[in-house]
C-alpha cells in the first residue's frame, strides 16, 4: 500500500474519528501527508472533540483539542486517497455518496473485519477501547506503507 492522504470518518466527528485523526497523524509524523477527519452527520459541525476523546488522547501525549468537527462531503473523495470508516453504518453512508468505482475503492472499514463501536452514550472505558482498536489499526496501516 502506498502512502497517501487519509480521512477518518465516523458519525458525529467528535468521538472516534478525531481520535483516529490524532493517532494517525502522531504515528505518521509526516507533514507532507494530509490527515483529517469528518462525520457522516452534521449534528456537531464546528464543535470541538468530545472531552472524553480529548482526555483519552492527552493521556497518550496526543493533543486533539484544536480539531473542529465537519461533515463528510463529496469533495473528500477527491482530496483523500484512503477513507477509513469506523463502523458499517458509516461505510454504507459514505459508499452511498460515491459515484465511481475509484471512489468506492477508497473507502474501507478501519479495522477491516471489525467495527469501532460508538462510545458516545457509554462510560469512559469505552474511549479506552476505541483508542486501543484505532491505535492497532493505524500501526497496521503504517506497517503496510513502510514494509
Ligand atoms: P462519533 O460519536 O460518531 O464517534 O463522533 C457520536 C457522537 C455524537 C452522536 C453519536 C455518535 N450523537 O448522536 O450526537
Amino acid at each position: 500500500m502506498k502512502p497517501g492522504n487519509v480521512l477518518m470518518v465516523c458519525l458525529g466527528n467528535i468521538c472516534r474519528s478525531p481520535l483516529a485523526h490524532g493517532i494517525f497523524e502522531h504515528l505518521l509524523n509526516d507533514e507532507s501527508v494530509r490527515v483529517d477527519s469528518a462525520g457522516t452527520a452534521n449534528y456537531h459541525s464546528g464543535a470541538s472533540p468530545d472531552i472524553r476523546s480529548i482526555a483519552t488522547a492527552k493521556a497518550h501525549q496526543i493533543d486533539i483539542s484544536q480539531q473542529k468537527a465537519r461533515q463528510f462531503t463529496r469533495n473528500d473523495f477527491e482530496a483523500f486517497d484512503y477513507i477509513y470508516v469506523m463502523d458499517k453504518d458509516n461505510l454504507r453512508n459514505v459508499l452511498a455518496m460515491a459515484k465511481t468505482e475509484g471512489e468506492r475503492n477508497k473507502v474501507r472499514l478501519l479495522l477491516e473485519t471489525e467495527e469501532v463501536e460508538d462510545p458516545y452514550y457509554g462510560g469512559p472505558e469505552g474511549f479506552d477501547i476505541v483508542y486501543k482498536k484505532i491505535y492497532t489499526a493505524c500501526k497496521k496501516i503504517l506497517a503496510q506503507w513502510n514494509p
